[in-house]
């Protein structure tokens, strides 16, 4: 049967409404993806009667039970690129290109670096610091394999596979060679910490860092000290700044941190003292 697509988007909204702030918009979104057809074409044609298909309806009511839009669609937008994502992977999160541009900044005054992500997840670090870095040498490990699987679809995609290391392992894994360079977003969310309903769709392990939250935090702090590593970048929660701060001073570091768009505390950095 043939709906009038003005119709069928209001009726979509309407179910949205209390699961989002951009209701329509993401009702539009959901149905250009099953007509495969642009917004500005959708705006023009809103008078139309369309076939509409099934799938339609049950991307909306995956939508109303608060499922994440990214994991609907299959993809995430991370630095300006479309990366695929699915329930297997954190959904990437606009503060983390801070962290991208952070290391750029970092990886300056370095030549061919070793450069090792712990907790690849969907692989959008690694895989933008391979597109703007020609020259260092990357490896990305994840303890998930099906978070592997999926960076790899990602490095496949961005023409990148063969410039990055993907290994199966926890934290460093059994990497030998010399590190010039740790960076990381690993989980850091304390894990008596009750989350909302849209973060239960994404993969525990991406989000629990232990009984306080910044576990994971301090032990690649360790490992950077142990494996006399130049240079750590991290991301962290927005209040773990002072345990963090106090931390690298007990190894007798010096943290750097930056903040988010929010003006919220969102990462760190230490560099080697020369
Ligand atoms: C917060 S997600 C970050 C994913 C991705 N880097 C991003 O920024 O979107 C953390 C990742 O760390 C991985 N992880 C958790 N524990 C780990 C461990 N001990 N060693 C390596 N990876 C781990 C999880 O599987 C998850 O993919």
């Amino acid at each position: 049967m043939k709906v009038a697509i003005k119709e069928v988007l209001s009726e979509a909204t309407f179910k949205l409404r209390e699961v989002t702030d951009i209701p329509q918009k993401e009702a539009m979104l959901l149905l250009c993806e099953v007509l495969q057809k642009e917004m500005s074409w959708l705006v023009r044609h809103d008078n139309d009667e369309v076939e509409i298909e099934e799938r339609f309806f049950s991307f909306i009511e995956r939508r109303a039970s608060h499922e994440p839009l990214e994991y609907i669609l299959s993809r995430a937008n991370f630095y300006g690129k479309e990366f695929f994502v699915d329930k297997r992977v954190l959904i990437p999160r606009p503060e983390t290109e801070l962290l991208v541009d952070k290391v750029f900044e970092l990886a300056q005054c370095m030549e061919n670096s070793h450069i090792v992500e712990i907790g690849c997840g969907s692989g959008i670090i690694s895989i933008m610091l391979a597109l703007g870095l020609p020259n260092a040498k990357i490896t990305a490990v994840d303890i998930s394999i099906d978070a592997l699987h999926v960076a790899r679809i990602n490095a496949e995609k961005f023409g990148v596979k063969e410039k990055i290391n993907f290994v199966l392992g926890s934290y460093l894994g059994n990497i030998e060679s010399k590190i010039d360079m740790i960076i990381s977003n690993p989980p850091y969310i304390a894990n008596a910490e009750v989350l909302g309903i849209g973060l239960s769709y994404e993969p525990s392990l991406a989000l629990y860092g232990g009984i306080r939250g910044d576990e994971m935090l301090r032990h690649i702090i360790d490992l950077y000290v142990d494996k006399k590593v130049k240079i750590l970048a991290c991301e962290m929660g927005y209040d773990q700044k002072e345990s963090i701060s106090k931390y690298a001073y007990q190894k007798n570091l010096e943290a750097s941190f930056y903040k988010d768009l929010a003006g919220l505390d969102r990462g760190f950095w230490i560099k080697e003292k020369i």
